[in-house]
Order: structure tokens, then C-alpha cells, then sequence
């Protein structure tokens, strides 16, 4: 007997608009785009079902216009947070084609924090190809702005009407398209980021997986980095609170007088940055000694102050490669270097941005042209 699972989850079927928006609306929404404020015209949606013998299946996939999408309010997202997402750009070439950044590594990420929350994994290719038809679809909604891109946001949800505390059996899979420009709104040459003393995740809780929740939980202490005039918060480890973990979206390094580069490792506490997996490769390539390896808040306000450590920066899909020129907390103020943007800081930076936008040699296979 057929089930879901057969059924050929590639197909995409398409809706066509009722109304798209006029050029002329979209081209001025697009004009200065910041981040996650403006979204396109279209949205993929595909849904899934645990079968009665326990056979589930991804069906019903379709590309069309971008909408509420009406829930049950007993849905157990809404009760329990059963919710994943991920966050990845197109770029537009210098040739004038279109690219998705390393999408199987998304794919990847998407499902390892699906099996963290108890949700079901999505065919990669299906993933892949939901983002890549939808970028197609909306492709003249790609901000014509400096270092602009389509961010590319696909979540997953726990749909089902029901109330006990147990995995659902029905879940929707989406997809949506936001033209980006510059993640940080202040426009400054380097940020300047809060030492929270909440902590974001604890050994064997949801850190490593890109989870709602997480995010949730780093709304007070971002907040209160705002409050006190900083654009982001470092979260310190949970145990020791000594440990530098990451920010509230971002990966952090450190670079020092004798050419070391440095980063937090992958203790199941962070998020596995593919910015930050895709740096430490070009950081190789340039002949740095790179060091995966715990670094302490105190250690970092010695290093800056005694000049051993030159420069820090935070990685993201978003945020691309930011500078950070202070820290502060309640016990700590320091500057890094001379507050500004660093020089290594700045070729990574570019080394990477060059891959991303078919300017320099793709050579280890992580731009997927998609027209
Ligand atoms: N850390 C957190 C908590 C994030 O939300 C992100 C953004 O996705 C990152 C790190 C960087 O990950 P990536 O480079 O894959 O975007
Ligand atoms: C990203 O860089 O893609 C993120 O998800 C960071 C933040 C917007 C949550």
C-alpha cells in the first residue's frame, strides 16, 4: 500500500498571485531594505503527517502567495515550542547570476536541531529545492543595495491540536524571503557588545540547535545590552560563567599579536556557525594557526588591555563579519585594539564576501548557482 512517504516530495506545485506587488511599490520597500522588515511576494509550505503505523510523510508542497497561515489554537507550537529555523542568502554573482551559500550545510543544521526537538527531518533536496525555487520566483525583490542579498528563512513548526506533552504528528515546513542589507542598524565600523550575566544554554539543553526557544530566552538580556547603548550580548558559559560562549546570533573570534586566530569550540553549548565552519577554513588557507579552544572573560579584558589581543570579531549569515570594538558589562569595560575595525578582521571579511559573490575561486565547492 502507498503511503506519504512515497509520494514525490520534490514537486513543487505552484499558485499562481492574485497580485503580486507593482514594481514601483516593491522597488521603493526595497530601496533601503535593514534586515527582516521587508518580505517578498511568495512563501513555500509543505506539510507532514505521521501516518496511523507510524510512517510519516512530507506532502502537499506548494510555492505561492506569501499569507497568514491559519493555526489551531491548540497547535502544540503555540503551547510548547516545538519550532526550528535556519537562515541562509542568495547572492547575486559579478556575473550576474544567483547563488545559495553552502544551502546543504542549512539542510544539514536543520535537521540535527529537528532531531534535538523531537520533529522530523525534511529531504534535503527538498529543503534545498523549496529555497532555490522560491528565490527564482521572487528574484526581483534582490535589494539593489552595497553587500544586499536575499536572506532566505526556512522554519518548521508543530501544527497539531493537542495538549499532552509529546512529540506532534503534524507539522508544517515554510519558507520565506526578506531582501537584506545591513544586519546592525547603527551603521558604525565596529560593534560594541554587553556581557550578560544570563546565561543562554547549559550543557545538554537546546544551544546547539536553532530552536525559537533559544531565541526567546536572549530577549531580556539583548534587551538589556540595548539599554545600556550596546548593539549585542555575549552569553557566558552556564556552569563557570567564565567561559565566552557567543552572542545572541553570532560566533565569536579572537585574534592575537602572534597571528593566532581563536574561537569557542563546538562543546554542544553554541550554535555551529557555518560562517564561523567556512572562516576557520580560509583562516587555514591564509597559514594561520587557528585554535578551537575555551577562552575566559577575564583573560580577554587582560589580552586587549596588555595589546596581546589585536582584534575580535562575530560571524553570521546575517551578520556577515562584524568588527566588535567594546565590551562591557558589570564588571568590565575594555576596547579592543584601537575600537575599530581590525586588518584581519577585514581580509577574512573580504576573502569571504569574494567566494560568496563569484569574485574569487570557489574552490572548495560551497556556492551553489541556482541560475
Ligand atoms: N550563533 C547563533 C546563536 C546564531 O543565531 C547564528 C546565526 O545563524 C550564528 C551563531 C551563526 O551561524 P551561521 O554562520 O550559520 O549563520
Ligand atoms: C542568521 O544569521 O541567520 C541568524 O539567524 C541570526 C539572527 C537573525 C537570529
Amino acid at each position: 500500500m502507498a503511503t506519504l512517504a512515497d509520494a514525490p516530495a520534490l514537486e513543487i506545485a505552484r499558485l499562481p498571485h492574485p497580485a503580486p506587488m507593482k514594481a514601483d511599490v516593491r522597488e521603493t520597500v526595497i530601496a533601503d531594505p535593514g534586515f527582516g522588515r521587508v518580505f517578498t511576494d511568495h512563501m513555500v509550505t509543505v506539510d507532514y503527517v505521521e501516518g496511523e503505523d507510524g510512517v510519516g510523510g512530507w506532502h502537499n508542497a506548494v510555492l505561492g502567495p506569501r499569507g497568514p497561515i491559519p493555526l489551531d489554537p491548540a497547535a502544540s507550537v503555540l503551547h510548547y515550542a516545538q519550532e526550528i529555523f535556519e537562515g541562509l542568502k542568495a547572492y547575486a554573482l559579478a556575473d550576474g547570476s544567483m547563488a545559495l551559500f553552502r544551502p546543504d550545510q542549512n539542510a544539514k543544521r536543520f535537521n540535527a536541531s529537528a532531531r534535538r526537538l523531537a520533529m522530523p527531518e525534511i529531504p534535503e533536496e527538498l529543503f534545498i529545492e523549496a529555497c532555490r525555487q522560491l528565490v527564482l520566483t521572487d528574484a526581483d525583490w534582490f535589494p539593489k543595495v552595497e553587500g544586499g542579498s536575499l536572506y532566505i528563512r526556512p522554519f518548521m513548526f508543530a501544527t497539531e491540536a493537542f495538549l499532552g506533552v509529546r512529540p506532534a504528528k503534524q507539522y508544517k515546513f515554510v519558507v520565506i524571503l526578506s531582501p537584506a542589507g545591513n544586519y546592525f542598524k547603527s551603521g558604525s565600523p565596529a560593534v560594541s557588545v554587553w556581557v550578560s550575566e544570563y546565561t543562554r544554554a547549559a550543557p545538554g539543553g537546546t544551544g546547539a540547535a536553532k530552536c525559537g526557544g533559544n531565541y526567546a530566552a536572549s530577549l531580556v538580556p539583548t534587551g538589556e545590552a540595548f539599554a545600556h547603548g550596546h548593539d549585542q550580548v555575549v552569553f557566558l558559559d552556564a556552569e563557570e560563567r567564565r567561559w565566552i560562549e557567543e552572542l545572541g546570533g553570532m560566533n565569536l573570534f579572537f585574534v592575537f599579536d602572534d597571528g593566532t586566530l581563536l574561537t569557542p569550540p563546538l562543546s554542544g553549548t553554541i550554535l555551529p556557525g557555518i560562517t564561523r565552519d567556512s572562516l576557520l577554513t580560509l583562516a587555514r588557507e591564509e597559514g594561520l594557526t587557528v585554535r578551537e579552544e575555551r577562552y575566559g572573560i577575564d583573560q580577554w579584558e587582560e589580552d586587549a588591555r596588555s595589546g596581546r589581543l589585536l582584534e575580535t570579531f562575530a560571524c553570521g549569515t546575517a551578520a556577515v563579519v562584524t568588527p566588535v570594538g567594546r565590551v562591557a558589562g558589570r564588571e568590565h569595560d575594555f576596547t579592543i585594539g584601537t575600537g575599530g575595525p581590525g586588518q584581519l578582521t577585514g581580509k577574512l571579511k573580504q576573502r569571504l564576501v569574494d567566494i560568496q559573490r563569484g569574485a574569487a575561486e570557489d574552490r572548495h565547492g560551497w556556492v551553489m548557482k541556482i541560475a
